[in-house]
């Protein structure tokens, strides 16, 4: 076709009745090759295979930059089910609670090759997360994972939700990335907002210890605090939703549609916690604290007052409180070594005594450093930390 016939069957297509886009597209994309003037880049579609494999190494790599976009993504929690996954060709489904994506985000984020508007908005919109993968490797590790991908998401502020499925296997080389389509419909919604993506025809099989290593690989996002009931309903009374409940993984495998838990904090954190301690003051002042350590084998309940040689007097200021806390001992006898330097690290970023009033966080109680009631030696000789005024609050 020369230049002329090329433009008459442009005009042509973009007429006709039942336009065909990927036509129209892959015309003009040749009719650029007519403009003696000058030259322009075009991208084979070879390059989603080339990017996958050399952007993103192992597996499990690959599969936590997808649990780094849900943190990015400000959701609360993410669930990874390996379905039938002990040989190749499984499928992976992974779903998040957060904000999910509209069409236009779909079309100028995942879509886009090489855009990250995370490069330009460092922190996430809702919680102010630090987010942690802005490389725009997520999109590649789909494809680095399995054959096909279908995505489902769904934002809060629309009634439908968008699907789209994407064939890995069109993306051959010898073709114009600009000319291979993917299908994108609505769908109703599965959940208030949020991100489901099913990957099939897993690449890899998935033992029990590469799913428990994506896990360790990402454990520096997760931040196991449970939040009162309380505060929820505060935060929807008051509309406040700044404050970052946190955010949790758990990896499941699924085999003959029995569900088996793999990872998520209850088995990779607190089970290896050596004692357990919770305890509560009534509205009365009269407290008590439950001591369990399996490993010492302690069960125990203690009496809790003002004086501790008389614990049935009462706290005269202290009252309506719960506490929990978990109690690691950092040796290798007590927390298998590979366990260990996630669990300190965690310890170390997001450890402390945290308060919290009528189920808000009260600052800076807690914080990274601050140490408000002297537990750890080490700090003190070092005398970094932030002087508060009412240390003695506790009425001892
Ligand atoms: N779980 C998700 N929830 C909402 N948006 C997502 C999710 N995963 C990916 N995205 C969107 O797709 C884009 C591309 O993801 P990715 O390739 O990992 O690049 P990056 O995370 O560096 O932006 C993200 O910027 C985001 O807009
Ligand atoms: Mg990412």
């Amino acid at each position: 076709m020369n230049e002329k016939a090329l433009i008459k069957e442009i005009v042509k297509t973009a007429n006709s009745k039942d336009l065909d886009y990927s036509k129209l597209l892959e015309l003009s994309s040749k009719l650029a090759q007519y403009d003696e003037d000058n030259v322009r880049f075009s991208v084979d579609a070879g390059v989603i295979d080339k990017l996958g494999r050399e952007l993103v190494g192992r597996k499990e790599t690959a599969v936590s930059e997808l649990v780094k976009n849900s943190y990015d993504a400000d959701a609360k929690k993410v669930d990874l089910i390996f379905i039938e996954s002990d040989l190749e060709g499984g499928t992976l489904e992974i779903t998040d609670d957060g904000s999910g994506m509209s069409r236009k985000e779909l079309i100028d984020g995942f879509m886009k090759i090489s855009s990250t508007d995370k490069v330009h908005n460092p922190t996430s919109p809702k919680y102010k997360r630090e987010r942690a993968g802005r490389k725009g490797i997520g999109r590649f590790a789909v494809q680095r994972l399995g054959k096909r991908l279908t995505i489902i998401s769904q934002k809060e502020s629309s009634n439908v939700a968008i699907k789209v499925e994407i064939d890995w296997n069109k993306y051959h080389g010898d073709q114009d990335l600009l000319t291979i389509s993917n299908k994108i419909e609505e769908v109703s919604k599965k959940q208030e907002s949020g991100t489901t993506l099913l990957i099939h025809e897993l690449r890899d099989k998935w033992t029990k210890s590469s799913i428990e290593r994506i896990y360790r690989y990402v454990s520096g996002l997760i931040q196991p605090y449970p939040i009162s009931k309380e505060r929820k309903e505060l935060e929807k009374e008051r509309n406040v939703k700044t404050l970052d409940p946190g955010f949790k993984a758990t990896l499941i495998k699924k085999e003959d549609k029995k569900l088996i838990p793999i990872a998520d904090e209850q088995s990779m954190i607190y089970d290896y916690a050596v004692a357990v301690f919770e305890g509560m003051v009534d509205s009365n002042g009269n407290g008590l604290i439950s001591i369990v350590s399996k490993r010492f084998e302690i069960d125990e309940i203690i009496e809790l007052g003002r004086d501790r040689d008389n614990p049935k007097k009462p706290f005269s200021h202290l009252k309506n409180i719960s506490f929990k806390a978990y109690y690691f001992i950092y040796k290798p006898e007590y927390i298998p070594s590979q366990q260990l330097r996630k669990i300190v690290n965690l310890a170390q970023h997001s450890g402390g005594i945290r308060l919290y009033r009528n189920g808000f966080r009260v600052l800076p109680y807690g914080e990274f450093g601050d140490d408000w009631l002297e537990l750890d030696e080490s700090v003190k000789k070092r005398s970094i930390l932030p002087q508060h005024s009412n240390t003695n609050f506790l009425d001892l």
